[in-house]
């Protein structure tokens, strides 16, 4: 279920519909997608990346990606703050950012250069994509544990820009907390 908030307005925008609606018209792209594929709690990527193969096909022909991995962030992963420190900064890329969420939680941050910056918490289902050259950045929600399939333009793999604004610094991740969790699957 994602969560999508923005500076300036009083609710967050909690129906996926309106949350696609509103993310389209800043041009991120948000999908929720079928997460009833049967899949063990300790699948491993290429039975991650399997389960999902027609829907990352059918990006990868769209947006003309051409690799899917998994990231699995949790605090058992070695080096997870120094590894944050490398998201959670106002930076871009290249070429889009494009993650589909498997289980646990995050926000990405959406700088759209109006002084209005648009959070989105993600969960599971959860698919969205930000542009090449948009101005973002990533936290963790409270659980500190994502994992979530990234498709690639780019073979060369994953470089970030810093813009150096210290727009992350204003900031919160603003997740909904740990007693909004178990409401979701
Ligand atoms: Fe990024």
């Amino acid at each position: 279920m994602v969560v999508v908030r923005v500076e300036g307005m009083a609710d967050p925008i909690i129906d996926s519909s309106k949350a696609g609606e509103y993310l389209a018209s800043i041009g991120i792209d948000y999908e929720r997608w079928d997460t009833s594929h049967p899949l063990p709690e300790d699948a491993g990527e290429a039975q991650i990346l399997d389960a999902y193969r027609s829907e990352i096909e059918r990006l990868k022909e769209k947006g003309g990606y051409l690799t899917a991995d998994l990231i699995n962030l949790s605090e058992k992963t070695p080096g997870l703050d120094e590894m944050l420190s490398k998201f959670n900064k106002e930076h871009w890329h290249d070429e889009d950012e494009v993650r589909f969420t498997i289980s646990g939680h995050g926000v990405f941050h959406i700088n759209t250069g109006n002084h209005r910056i648009t959070s989105i918490e993600v969960s599971r289902g959860d698919l969205i994509r930000i542009p090449s050259r948009t101005y973002h950045w990533f936290d963790l929600c409270e659980d500190r544990e994502i994992r979530a399939i990234r498709l690639f333009q780019n073979r060369t793999g994953w470089t970030p820009y810093y813009t150096g604004s210290g727009e992350d610094l204003k900031q919160q991740p603003l997740c909904m907390g740990p007693a909004y969790f178990p409401l979701r699957s």
